[in-house]
């Protein structure tokens, strides 16, 4: 059929299938071309939250930098009737063939990764076709989890403390608006810990090493973000910022657990940037055109390969990891350079729906956003019918 873009809110409903292809193919390339160097820590390399996003960059990286096996986690949906798949089905779908094609293998599970049940299932694919791993990535951003108990909990994007009130960017209208954030209750607060924090991370990292399949001296990774004032009400001091400290004190928990193991956990703090998962948090679409905007000015602008490439294959190939006072990777170094932060500042506060385009990359935004679904890219025919 002829697929065309569907915008619901902050979402789009339809995904194209060879424009997801050419997502996962620019993003290969431009590994490709960076001239990746071996990596004896990761030749066998876990990805969970491998289907779009900075998982998606990641497993591209181990895979076509490092010319690792991988092994993809995710949550998709196939199609069915005239309704597509997830952008991230046809994204698996594409990399799988571009890894078959290169010789490399590329094995992909869909389902639950907070369930015991995945969890199994890929410790036994591990056993079968790698006998361990020296690599897990841990980068799932989800709704919701359902724990073993069969409590549902559901993370929100709240501020905490109490509500908190900013400019924000209307997406359907492209016109600045106020927002007004509610804070969270502490229910609110541990269930988005309990969603988006370390606890899952830590489970399959126990459950991959009492299994046998985690090799010594494997490296592990999670991703974090932390930003700059404007957004740290919603982010470093909402209900996500919660979670995310969660995670940093299971990396450092992680490396103590298992250091006869080797194990080194990091936590790597990337930059903003626009993903199915970041779209959705109010005031930071706002920021992240302005940010586009500087950064592409300076000819600093990066997207989720761009940060992945850098973390792969310039600082993880390090023999010794570049990490701040906290034990942390920062690939959002040049998010936060100050010169960027302050011309993000004195835009932030000058910007109104009027005079918008003058501050806020708009188009930039939209163009991640659609691309994110195969749409846009120019050399993909998007009146020719395709197989769903
Ligand atoms: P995304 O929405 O693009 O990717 C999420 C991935 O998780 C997808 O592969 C999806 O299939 C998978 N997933 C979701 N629920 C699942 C489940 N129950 N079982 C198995 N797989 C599931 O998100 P994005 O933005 O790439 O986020 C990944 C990580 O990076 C998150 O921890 C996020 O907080 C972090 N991060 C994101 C930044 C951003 O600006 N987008 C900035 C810095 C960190």
């Amino acid at each position: 059929m002829i697929v065309e873009p569907k915008v619901k809110g902050f979402i789009c409903i339809t995904a194209h299938p060879e424009g997801c292809r050419e997502h996962v193919r620019r993003q290969m390339e431009y590994v490709k071309s960076k001239k990746p160097k071996a990596c004896a820590r990761a030749k066998k390399v876990l990805v969970i939250g491998a289907s779009t996003g900075y998982g998606l960059a990641s497993r591209i990286c181990a895979a076509f930098g490092y010319g690792a096996a991988t092994l993809g986690i995710s949550f998709e949906k196939e199609a069915s009737g005239k309704r597509t798949a997830t952008p991230g089905y046809y994204n698996t779908k594409a990399l799988e063939q571009y890894a078959k094609e290169a010789g490399l293998y590329a094995a992909s599970i869909n389902g639950d990764a907070f369930s015991d049940a995945v969890k199994a299932e890929t410790i036994e694919k591990i056993r079968a076709d790698f006998g361990q791993v020296d690599m897990v990535v841990y980068s799932l951003a989800a709704p919701r989890r359902t724990d073993r108990d069969g409590t549902v909990y559901t993370s929100v994007l709240k501020t905490t403390g109490s509500d908190y009130t900013n400019k924000t960017l209307d997406l359907q209208k492209n016109e600045i608006a106020q927002v007004t954030i509610p804070a969270a209750n502490k229910e609110e607060e541990l269930a988005t810990v309990k969603v988006m924090g370390g606890q899952d991370w830590a489970e399959w990292i126990r459950q991959l090493a009492a299994a046998g399949v985690l090799a010594e001296n494997a490296v592990t990774l999670a991703y974090s973000y932390i930003g700059p004032e404007i957004t740290h009400p919603i982010y470093f001091n909402g209900t996500i910022g919660a979670a995310k400290k969660d995670v940093e004190r299971t990396a450092k928990q992680l490396r103590e657990e298992f250091s006869a193991l080797g194990l080194k956990a990091y936590v790597s703090v990337n930059k903003g940037l626009v993903t199915q998962a970041s779209s959705a948090i109010p005031i930071v679409p706002l920021y992240m055109c302005m940010l586009y905007k500087v950064m592409k000015e300076k000819g600093l602008h990066e997207g989720c390969i761009e940060q992945m490439a850098r973390l792969f294959l310039e600082r993880l190939v390090q023999d010794e990891v570049l990490v701040d006072d906290e034990g942390r990777i920062r690939m959002d170094d040049y998010e936060m350079r100050e010169d960027v932060q302050e011309a993000v500042k004195a835009a932030w506060d000058a910007v109104t729906t009027e005079n918008l385009a003058q501050y806020a990359d708009i188009d930039g935004y939209f163009e991640d956003f659609y691309h994110m679904f195969g749409f846009r890219y120019e050399n993909v025919d998007y009146t020719k019918d395709v197989e769903i």
